[in-house]
C-alpha cells in the first residue's frame, strides 16, 4: 500500500524502532524491496538517488515503478528521494509530488557550509511542507562541509539541534561512524552520540551507509535512537555475486530472467533480514 513516509516515520517513533530504507536502482529492486518488506511483514522506503536518476536518465521510470508496486502490494511502502543535491531536480520532482505518490526527500547539501546548507534546505522544506512532503536534511562535521557518511566525521548534538531550528527539517541525516559503499560490515558507531543526539534533536536521527554495519551494531543504533536506516550497497553486494554464479551455472543464458531471477530473491532475503532486524524494538 502506497503510504505517506510520515505516517510511517510516525509508527516507528511511536514504537522505538527504525524505518527500513532501501536504494531502488532498477526494477528488480522495488520488486525485492515490495516482496521482502511484505516476508517481514514490515513497513519500508523505497529510496530513489539522485545518482540512481542519472544511470536511468530521468525519474519518471523509477517513479512510476516504484509507485505501481507500492500500490499493489499489501504492505505500507512510502517513495523517498535520496540524496538530492540538485535543488531544481527537487523542485521538479515536488511539483509532481502528487502524481508520482513521492512522501518524502532527502535534500543533502551537505557539501556546503552551514550557511548555505541551512538557507538552501529551508527553501526545500517550505516547498516540501507547502505539498505535505516529509524531508530529510544532513549535516555533518562541526560548521562544515564534510557530509554525515564521511570517514571520521560527527555530528554535534548542539548545533545539530540549531540545524533543526533553523530549516524546520522532519529528520535529520546524522554522522556517527558510518559511511557510505563499504563492502563489509564493520564500521563501528558511536552509540553514545546517537543516545546524545536523539536527546538534543527533535526529529527522527537517520543512520546513512548501513551496509556497513553489522546485525548487532544496527540493532543498538536503533535502541539508542535511529529511526530510519538507510541500506543500498549490501543488496548489491548480495546481488552482484549471486549475479556471477547464475551466469557461471547458465553459461547458454541469454534470456536476463534465467540469470536475475536469483539475484532478485537474494536481494529479498537480505531485505526481510534487515526489516526484521530494525522493526524489533532492540535491546534497551
Ligand atoms: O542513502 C543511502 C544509504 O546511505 C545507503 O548507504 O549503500 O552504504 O548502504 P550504503
Ligand atoms: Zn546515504
Amino acid at each position: 500500500t502506497l503510504t505517506p513516509t510520515a505516517e510511517l516515520i510516525a509508527r516507528v517513533v511511536a514504537e522505538g524502532t527504525a524505518l527500513p530504507s532501501f536504494n531502488v536502482i532498477g526494477l528488480e529492486h522495488a520488486e525485492a524491496i515490495a516482496a521482502g518488506a511484505t516476508a517481514a511483514n514490515s513497513p519500508a522506503l523505497l529510496q530513489i538517488s539522485e545518482n540512481a536518476i542519472a544511470f536511468r536518465g530521468s525519474p519518471e521510470p523509477l517513479l512510476a515503478a516504484c509507485r505501481e508496486i507500492a500500490r499493489s502490494g499489501s504492505t505500507p511502502l512510502g517513495i523517498h528521494l535520496d540524496h538530492i543535491e540538485n535543488e531544481e531536480l527537487v523542485e521538479d520532482i515536488l511539483d509532481r509530488a502528487g502524481e508520482f505518490g513521492v512522501g518524502s526527500v532527502m535534500f543533502d547539501a551537505s557539501k556546503r557550509d552551514y550557511a548555505d546548507n541551512v538557507a538552501a534546505t529551508r527553501r526545500v522544506v517550505e516547498r516540501a511542507h507547502a505539498l505535505g512532503v516529509w524531508v530529510e536534511a544532513e549535516l555533518g562535521q562541526i560548521g562544515g562541509k564534510d557530509g554525515a557518511h564521511a570517514p571520521g566525521v560527527r555530528t554535534d548534538p548542539s548545533e545539530a539541534a540549531r540545524f533543526v531550528e533553523q530549516t524546520g527539517v522532519d529528520g535529520l541525516a546524522v554522522a556517527v561512524g558510518s559511511s557510505h559503499a563499504m563492502r563489509s560490515r564493520s564500521a563501528e558507531l558511536d552509540i553514545d552520540l546517537i543516545r546524545q543526539l536523539a536527546a538534543a534533536v527533535p526529529v527522527p536521527l537517520v543512520l546513512h551507509g548501513s551496509s556497513g554495519v553489522s546485525d548487532p551494531v544496527i540493532a543498538t543504533a536503533v535502541a539508542a535512537g535511529i529511526r530510519k536506516v538507510n541500506v543500498g550497497t549490501a543488496l548489491n553486494i548480495a546481488a552482484t555475486g549471486v549475479l556471477r554464479g547464475s551466469l557461471n551455472e547458465h553459461p547458454d543464458a541469454v534470456d536476463p530472467r534465467i540469470y536475475t531471477r536469483d539475484a532478485r530473491a537474494a536481494m529479498m532475503e537480505l531485505v526481510r533480514a534487515f526489516c526484521g532486524l530494525v522493526t524489533e524494538p532492540g535491546p534497551a
